[in-house]
């Protein structure tokens, strides 16, 4: 039998033709996953969670990301830390993934108990030379930007957060995101890779076909359209919302809305992110069926309702942030054909349930939305693992963004050394 040579992970990525899909192995490989969590998860930032996870002092929010796992800690002065989940006596976990409320963080193995600043504060039997003032736990890298909790494990985390954090701060900032709290939170497992994931986050080829609750409110036609075959009433439409998006762009910047697309996407970046002010569909109000607000309670102290969509993509999440709510999706993957995607709807601390908004109205769009694309994601997975899988052709006009999406992850990887 002739030796079949197994291309390395750099060999798979450069062999991509431009414009095209990733191999299959790229999605299934299990030592191509295992590089993508200590590259993509453990080297750059990613997005963890929200604020509105640790409301109150005490409150602890463990997350999963391949072997590490993290604290996510509300301490007494209500800053937000991060911790790695080991204890300094033996490793034990303090915290098994979720959400839960501490006085202090106490070791379930030996009872080693640290305050919620990660300062060793109590042991027994360890002798009265014991120096505990340099086990404190280990902090993680953290960015609080809006709701969002950006963290990076990396030791030199990548100092281009600093763009992310610049650009997003301004941008979110009228919509006060740290005064909310999670109405609604779904979890669930997709059977794809997490690069087919966000691939799919980052075109709108297939929402016309395959999302009729989100087409309500959303317009692919930011993302790309093809000029070639469109008909007299897709020109009509791209005709008005042209019009209606330089008619609402104007609008918002002289309300003092930072309004206009923004993209670090290239190879060049490190940290890459894009975020838009993007216009809505019907009474642009919300990413809701009927378009209007589901929560009569504004975020911050907005009193106008058609603000659009402020989107945010980074590498691990997406996020649309509305006058009324906003709802962000992270993910981790967990296997090479498994990545857990966890979406928050936030809404104004002080809204009411019943009263404000009701759960079906704020939810429906997101939850139907995300079902559809972990199907999508995963009869591609399943496709992409097919002996017969050719990678295809992107559309150069509707997977513009896709391609990118491929270009930065082969630059990151060269980046690494692979
Ligand atoms: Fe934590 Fe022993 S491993 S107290
Ligand atoms: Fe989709």
């Amino acid at each position: 039998m002739p030796e079949v040579k197994t291309r390395t992970h750099g060999e798979l990525i450069r062999s991509r033709r431009p414009g095209h899909g990733m191999p299959g192995e790229l999605f299934g490989r299990q030592d191509v996953f295992e590089a993508d969590v200590g590259i993509f998860f453990h080297k750059h930032w990613i997005l963890v969670g929200v604020t509105a996870d640790v409301p109150e002092p005490g409150d602890v929010s463990t997350v999963n990301i391949g072997k590490a796992s993290i604290l996510i800690v509300r301490d007494d002065s209500e800053n937000v830390r991060a911790y790695r989940n080991v204890c300094r006596h033996r490793g034990a976990r303090l915290k098994e993934a979720g959400k839960s409320t501490v006085g202090m963080l106490v070791c379930p193995y030996h009872q080693w108990t640290y305050d919620l600043d990660g300062t060793l504060r109590h042991t027994t039997h360890m002798g009265k030379d014991f120096d505990a003032t340099c086990r404190s736990l280990i902090p993680v890298h953290t960015r609080i930007v809006g709701a969002h909790i950006f963290v990076c494990l990396d030791e030199n985390p990548p100092e281009d957060i600093s763009k992310l954090e610049t650009t997003m701060t301004l941008r979110f900032a009228p919509y006060d995101l740290q005064n909310t709290r999670i109405a609604f939170e779904q979890e669930f497992i997709e059977n794809g890779n997490w690069k087919l994931v966000i691939e799919n986050n980052r075109e709108c080829y297939h929402c016309q076909a395959t999302h009729p609750e989100l087409t309500a409110s959303f317009l692919p036609e930011d993302f790309g359209f093809c000029p070639d075959d469109l008909s007299d009433e897709s020109r009509r439409a791209l005709d008005e919302y042209k019009a209606r998006n330089a008619e609402c762009q104007v609008g918002w910047e002289r309300e003092g809305f930072v309004a206009g697309a923004f993209e670090w996407l290239e190879e060049d970046a490190v940290t890459q992110f894009r975020t838009q002010q993007l216009v809505i569909a019907g009474a642009g109000e919300s990413q809701t069926i009927n378009t209007k607000v589901a929560s009569t309670k504004l975020l911050g102290g907005l009193t106008r309702r058609d603000l659009g969509d402020t989107h945010l993509w980074t590498h691990n999440s997406w996020t649309h942030v509305m006058s009324d709510h906003a709802v962000i999706s992270t993910i981790i993957p967990l296997a090479p054909d498994k990545t857990l995607v966890r979406t928050k709807w936030l809404v104004h601390a002080d809204a009411v349930e019943g009263v404000d908004y009701t759960i079906p109205d704020l939810t429906e769009v997101w939850v139907a939305t995300n079902a559809q694309d972990k199907h999508l994601v995963e009869i591609t997975h399943e496709g992409t693992q097919d002996p017969a899988y050719v990678p295809g052709m992107f559309s150069p006009f509707t997977e513009v963004y896709v391609d990118q999406f491929s270009r930065w992850y082969a630059a990151r990887l060269n980046a690494h050394g692979i």
